[in-house]
């Protein structure tokens, strides 16, 4: 009877996944799943974790200085995201808890995503949907349902990484968009060639683009990049896309502007407080809102819920982390 065979990690997932992939976790550790999906406290979350060595989580369990003293064996969160705003990173390093996320896999399929609503706000898809099935539809006529044009237009891209380079590819090749671009860094020569993007200041990328596309991570600097002063200066035909994070976005500002037309029309697939979308929001009918689904196609969830398990199997395996948020 050897203790090293006893001794199998204990993990948590916190939330329901692909039951192949609790069942290869299954293989390596002691799991406590919750395939019936409950939504945990994090009072509960705490206490799941009390004794365990890891964690599978998804951006909706905060992991935070107060959860981790209550989890003195842990030893790594993977999260099943690229974005990582629901972990304080420094009270995981402070901690000496490795996070990790799962970039790359999900680039092109959110990418496709953030074209997908871009072209379904700016020609009005959800409402032309909306109109046809509430029998509205009598004849035809020279501007119903009027949108903007997509092709030759000025796509403005606010992060530029892999998901905004992803939808700058498909602009520039796809639809011979002239793309714009702001980031915190601007990219190299090459990689602004294959974008065939331009680096301009935020405040030309918002006068200037027709559809401007936020793809920027969520961090304290980042919230509410776009609130009234920002929409102010967008030129009233464009169209705002958010498939970054809510709070990047001042909801209650970009309602207002959709009222009064200051801009024409927004595609969010997060919000501020989500599931919970501002009233004010769902009274619109030039608005496209989706819930959180920019990289849900079935391959891809199956890619996000491997790495973090990858991630798991590396780490508690003695190999390190695979992809690491920090070090
Ligand atoms: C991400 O990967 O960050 C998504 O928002 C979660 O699906």
């Amino acid at each position: 009877e050897s203790t090293l065979m006893t001794a199998r990690p204990r993990i948590l997932i916190t939330r329901a996944i692909f039951p192949e992939v609790v069942q290869r976790l299954s293989e390596h550790f002691d799991v406590e799943a919750n395939q019936a999906d409950a939504i945990w406290t994090p009072a509960e979350l705490a206490a799941r974790l009390a004794d365990k060595d890891g964690a599978f989580t998804t951006g909706s369990q905060r992991i935070d200085a107060a959860l981790l003293a209550a989890c003195p064996r842990l030893r790594i969160v993977a999260n099943m995201a690229v974005g990582y705003n629901n972990f304080d990173v420094e009270a995981l390093t402070r901690a000496g808890v490795q996070g990790t996320n799962t970039p790359d896999v999900l680039t092109e399929t959110t990418a496709d995503f953030g074209f997908a609503l871009l072209m379904a706000t700016a020609r009005r898809m959800a409402e032309a949907e909306h109109y046809l099935r509430a029998g509205q539809w009598t004849t035809w006529r020279y501007d119903l349902l009027a949108g903007a044009d997509i092709h030759a237009s000025t796509l403005g891209i606010l992060g530029m990484g892999r998901i905004g380079q992803g939808i700058a590819r498909r602009g520039a090749h796809g639809f011979g968009m002239n793309v714009i671009y702001h980031n915190r860094t601007r990219l190299n020569a090459a990689t602004e060639a294959q974008c065939r993007a331009r680096y301009v200041s935020k405040d030309e990328l918002l006068r200037s683009a027709d559809h401007l596309v936020l793809v920027l991570p969520y961090t304290a600097e980042a919230h509410h990049t776009i609130g009234a002063p920002e929409l102010a200066q967008m030129k009233p035909s464009a169209t705002l896309v958010n498939i970054a994070r809510g709070g990047i976005v001042d909801d209650a500002a970009l309602a207002e502007a959709l009222r009064q037309r200051r801009i024409a029309a927004a595609g969010l697939d997060v919000f501020e407080g989500e599931p919970q979308v501002h009233p004010a929001l769902l009274d619109l009918p030039n608005v496209v809102l989706t819930p959180h689904i920019a990289s849900a196609t079935v391959p891809t969830r199956r890619a996000m819920a491997d790495l973090a398990a990858d991630n798991l199997i590396a780490f508690l395996g003695g190999r390190g982390a695979l992809t690491p948020v920090n070090t």
